[in-house]
């Protein structure tokens, strides 16, 4: 039997396939390379596809014997999704329906979802817990919470069990340096600011610096993307061993201010640069940052990689490594 793994072409479907490869088990990608690349599927069988066509993830089911799917497929550029808001909807909905279509058809019953924090919107307290109010402020957080939503009314039913992981910040790269974050464009502050460290851009920009924070920036929580693979790895195997349908944060718990990102950079990189302070941006709460008790209870995830300094180290290299093959 194998792991379907939707979008695993992309930055954390990429780590979550090495993952999976590394610890037995098959996996087929199955991408349409929109925002993936076909030099981060070094495991397991690739098929290029797209899922809005229904008959390219039919054939999968078709062709291999499916057990699970992890589905990380979708657009993902928060300010995009407000001014193209069909963009989102068709392709993190609608889309999310064939592959849900081709699933029941073949009896896969297991899904892990790519959620995320933005499907809180801004919340009450922090840090987020599971049970608080979800109320997106964006169509991004809107698609992705519509899916959690299908993902339920599936479960009742047709008996499709979900686990649905509300990622926070994924940062860093594989430890081995094999594969690593390569989103273009890149809106994620850390590959942001190692590009002012490696002169790709002039100087990085601090929007806001007089929030209720520890030093006025905004805080999130940056969760090292090693991590975030292997809280997929448990989510399997929970599902695998009979668990219901479930929701979990995944963040570090520890909240990182920009200016002590930026700090960070410094100091892994030896390098120094510009950085310019500006006005804070509309829709940028002051605080992210989330809890992750539930995910440590349940599933007995732990994070290996939670200081800033490790992630930004991880992430370094994998810059100056490609750096180097451009
Ligand atoms: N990166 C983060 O910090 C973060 C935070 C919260 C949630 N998420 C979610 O995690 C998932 C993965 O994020 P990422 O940063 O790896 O993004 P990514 O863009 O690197 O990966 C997504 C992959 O899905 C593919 N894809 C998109 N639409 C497709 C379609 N219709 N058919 C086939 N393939 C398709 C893309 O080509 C890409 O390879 C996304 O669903 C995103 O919303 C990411």
């Amino acid at each position: 039997m194998a792991v379907l793994v939707c979008g695993g072409a992309g930055y954390i479907g990429s780590h979550v396939n090495k993952m999976l490869n590394r610890m037995g088990y098959d996996t087929v990608v199955f991408d349409n390379l929109v925002y993936g690349h076909r030099e981060a599927v070094k495991w397991g069988e690739f098929v290029r596809g797209d899922l809005k066509d229904p008959e390219e993830i039919e054939a999968v089911f078709d062709t291999y014997p499916i057990e699970a799917v992890m589905h990380f497929a979708a657009y993902a550029y928060v300010g995009e999704s407000v001014t193209d808001p069909e963009k989102y909807y068709f392709n993190n909905v609608a889309c999310t329906l064939n592959l849900l279509r081709a699933m029941r058809g073949h009896g896969c019953d297991k899904i892990i979802f790519s959620s995320t924090c933005a499907t809180y919107g801004e919340p009450a307290r922090v840090p987020i817990t599971e049970d608080m109010p979800q109320n997106p402020i964006n169509p991004y957080g809107a698609s992705k919470l519509m899916v959690e939503r299908i993902l339920s009314d599936y479960g009742t039913a047709y008996g499709l069990r979900s686990v649905a992981l509300r990622y926070f910040n994924a940062a860093g790269a594989d430890p081995e340096c094999e594969i690593g974050e390569d989103h273009d464009p890149e809106t994620h502050l850390i590959p942001l600011v190692l590009d002012a460290a490696s002169g790709k851009r002039p100087d990085i920009k601090v929007f806001g610096t007089d929030y209720p924070t520890r030093d006025g920036s905004c805080i999130r929580d940056y969760i090292h993307v090693e991590d975030l693979a292997k809280a997929h790895i448990l989510a399997l195997k929970y599902l695998q061993s009979g668990g219901s349908s479930e929701c979990f944060n995944l963040g570090n718990e520890r909240g990182t201010s920009v200016l002590e990102v930026i700090e960070a950079v410094k100091k892994v990189t030896g390098k120094d640069f510009r950085v310019t302070l500006s006005d804070r941006r509309p829709g940028d709460p002051a605080t992210l940052v989330g809890s992750s008790d539930k995910v440590k209870a349940v599933l007995g995830w732990e994070p290996k990689y939670a200081e800033i300094e490790t992630i930004v180290e991880h992430a370094w290299k994998w810059h100056e490594k490609m750096g180097c093959s451009e």
